[in-house]
């Protein structure tokens, strides 16, 4: 069986990086293709866990449509089909990558494996496009890593097969832990040295971050109107990363620039973040992937968004879902420092095995 792995940004990567990792450990042949939907993000993780990849398509280009960039994934991906066989293609979430990639599979009858299966909020517009790009990915699948019951039974009422559906946990759980390890045993870089030099971590530390379509502009502009007001308190410091997307970086550094306790830094590299977040007592933010990893570090998060794909660590109340009203987010913001809020729950989104379930699933079918 020819294995084709294949994601684009980040999040993907982060998620994808233990499924390499288990295949290489395994020595289960695959190639590893990236669309290179983001360039830097991307790169930040491939180097870190030593992926290289066999095909780069390298499709980014500052600020193109949704359209654009999936008729060029479309495209290039074909090429690649054209080119060399493959049986099976495993691709992640909701992103235009994993949509298009699944979809030009599709239309050379190569089988799809999604991992990350059956997340849904039900609602198209948020989040915009992603829900739709999970959907349009399942109905192509034939084999579904689905990460939560919550997430199989979503699908079983969709009417997929309950033997095409196997429940993983998430591998982002199996990433942090990897990468949690590592700075156990010592791992640090510049960035995490820097930040230990410019942030007094004995103050109340908030990590905030923040990408979502929906939320640009006016959501975006009431998000940071609720970092000023928190940072009026001067025992705070508050940290933020700002995604590359040019909607975001415009209206954020543009608000929050020249205040002395708010530090707008470049994304940081995935050991450098998850270190912030260990260090943090809140993170603000609107991000999937945070949602889940945040209950293993015991850090409550506060959803800025109006919707959740992710509701298993709400229930949990791991994470509070605030939207972007102002004043909302401030007062639920302050609720949880003020108290010292902390819970202690076994993370509902996975236990660190997620990679190894996956391939042992891909290994019973080769
Ligand atoms: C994408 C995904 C979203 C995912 C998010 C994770 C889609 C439609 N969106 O959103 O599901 O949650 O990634 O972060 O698939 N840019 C850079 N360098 C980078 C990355 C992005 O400059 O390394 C800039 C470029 O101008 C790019 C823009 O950000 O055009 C938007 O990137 P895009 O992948 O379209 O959307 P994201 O908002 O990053
Ligand atoms: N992350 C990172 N550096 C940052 C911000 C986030 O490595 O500066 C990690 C984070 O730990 C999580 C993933 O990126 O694993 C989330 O990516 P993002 O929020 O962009 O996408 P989403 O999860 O919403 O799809």
């Amino acid at each position: 069986m020819n294995i084709l792995v294949c994601f684009g940004t980040r999040p993907e990567a982060i998620k994808m990086a233990p499924i390499c990792l288990e295949l290489t450990k395994q020595k289960i042949p695959f190639k590893l293709c990236v669309t290179a939907q983001h360039r830097e993000m991307l790169d930040q993780v491939l180097t870190f866990f030593g992926l290289k990849p066999d095909y780069d398509l390298n499709i980014m280009k500052p600020n193109q449509s949704l359209n654009m960039l999936s008729s060029r994934i479309l495209t290039e991906m074909d090429k690649i089909f054209e080119k060399e066989h493959f049986s099976i293609v495993l691709v992640h979430g909701d992103t235009t990558t994993s949509s298009t990639v699944a979809l030009s599979a599709f239309h050379r009858n190569i089988r799809v494996a999604h991992v990350e299966a059956g997340l849904r909020t039900y609602n198209k517009q948020s989040p915009f496009p992603e829900e739709l790009n999970r959907q349009i990915t399942g109905r192509i699948s034939d084999y579904h890593f689905a990460p939560t019951l919550k997430a199989k039974e979503n699908l079983i009422k969709e009417k997929v097969s309950e033997s095409d559906i196997i429940i993983t946990g998430n591998t982002v759980i199996d990433t942090l832990f990897i990468v949690l390890k590592k700075i156990k045993e010592g791992y640090t870089n510049n960035h995490i040295e820097e930040l230990k030099s410019k942030i007094d971590f004995n103050k109340k530390n908030i990590l905030v971050t923040g990408h979502r379509r929906e939320n640009f502009g006016l959501g975006f502009e009431n998000l940071c109107n609720a970092i000023l007001e928190l940072s009026k308190d001067e025992d705070t410091e508050i940290i933020y990363p700002v995604h590359l997307n040019p909607n975001v970086q415009k209206i954020v550094y543009a608000k929050l620039s020249g205040v002395n306790n708010i530090h707008l830094i470049s994304p940081l590299d995935y050991p450098s973040f998850v270190w912030l977040m260990s260090k943090s007592n809140l993170i603000i933010s609107d991000s999937g992937g945070i949602q889940e990893e945040a209950p293993s570090l015991n850090i409550p998060v506060l959803v800025t968004r109006n919707t959740t794909e992710r509701d298993e660590g709400i229930y949990a109340k791991c994470s509070f879902l605030v939207g972007t009203d102002s004043n909302k987010i401030v007062k639920k913001a302050n609720e949880v420092l003020e108290n010292d809020y902390s819970f202690n729950v076994i993370n509902p989104y996975g236990n660190g095995n997620a990679a190894e379930r996956i391939i042992k699933f891909i290994d019973s079918i080769r």
